[in-house]
């Protein structure tokens, strides 16, 4: 299948619909159906643990829509994030539009599960072209099926804080850093991480650390431009809210001739 064809809704509303009759085929109901993702889930636990990985699973730090972050403890005893996607997330449809046109994952198979199984290993990837480029951002540890393990980012008595629930002591100085890492990112990792708002952003001691970067893409994305463009102004529409100004167009095209 072309992701040409892969992209188109059509295409989309017609997967979701085999997968509904493959669903009700093998006569299972919605809760089994959760039950028996779980159990995926945990026995990709059981192998985070059997691998040394991991040692104990700590406490969930968020339950989201796409998936829950949880603290987990490694035989080190050092503290790690493990981001768990939903398998049977509604926000399926989000998720495949940024891995279409992804060259990376061109022969991704249609099926759901695959689908948000390489959405998880393009989140690792995309995290370590950042963490690569020295960026602030989560290092990532370990990618298996929907489980992602990272540096967990925070004291030990709380992970950080988002960024929208800070309250920031030098707006200026924080804006400056996260519109270079967008810079970085683009011109030396050629990576758009294409939702950069404050509920993506953490502070911890004062420094600001991009996360969530399974929407990411590359350079060569049909849309990395306009997601870059769409980056820069949600980061420059909250600065202007705490009284920093700044040129759309300029840092834009500084970005962009950069490369
Ligand atoms: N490495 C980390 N260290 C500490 N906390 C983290 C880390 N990664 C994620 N979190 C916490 O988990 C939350 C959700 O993570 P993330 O933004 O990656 O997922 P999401 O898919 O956007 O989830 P949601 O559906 O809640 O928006 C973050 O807002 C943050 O509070
Ligand atoms: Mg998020």
């Amino acid at each position: 299948m072309s992701s040409d064809k892969f992209l188109d809704k059509k295409s989309l509303k017609k997967l979701d619909r085999e997968l509904e009759s493959l669903i009700s085929k093998i006569g299972i109901d919605r809760k089994t159906q959760d039950e028996v993702f779980d159990k995926s889930t945990l026995h990709t636990f059981e192998k985070l643990i059997s691998g040394r990985v991991i040692d104990i699973v700590d406490f969930p730090i968020s339950t989201g829509k796409e998936g829950n972050v949880f603290r987990a403890i490694t035989p080190e005893k050092k503290l790690v994030a493990i981001k768990v996607y939903r398998v049977t997330t509604s926000t399926f449809k989000h998720i495949s539009n940024y891995i279409i046109g992804d060259p990376r994952f061109k022969s991704l198979s249609k099926n759901r599960r695959d689908i948000i199984y390489a959405w998880t290993k393009k989140e690792y990837k995309n995290l370590q072209r950042a963490y690569d480029v020295k960026i602030n951002v989560p290092r990532p540890i370990k990618s298996i099926n929907n489980v992602l393990v990272m540096e967990y980012i925070g004291m030990e008595s709380m992970a950080a804080p988002l960024m929208k629930d800070v309250k920031l002591k030098e707006p200026k100085k924080i804006f400056d850093k996260i519109i270079d890492f967008i810079s970085k990112m683009y011109t030396q990792a050629d990576l758009v991480h294409s939702d950069i708002s404050a509920y993506n952003i953490l502070m911890h001691k004062d420094k600001p650390y991009i996360i969530d970067f399974g929407q990411g893409v590359l350079k060569g994305h049909p849309n990395s431009l306009e997601f870059l463009r769409r980056d820069i102004h949600n980061v420059i529409s909250y600065f202007k809210r705490l009284n920093v100004s700044s040129d759309e167009n300029k840092i834009f095209q500084k970005i962009t001739k950069k490369s």
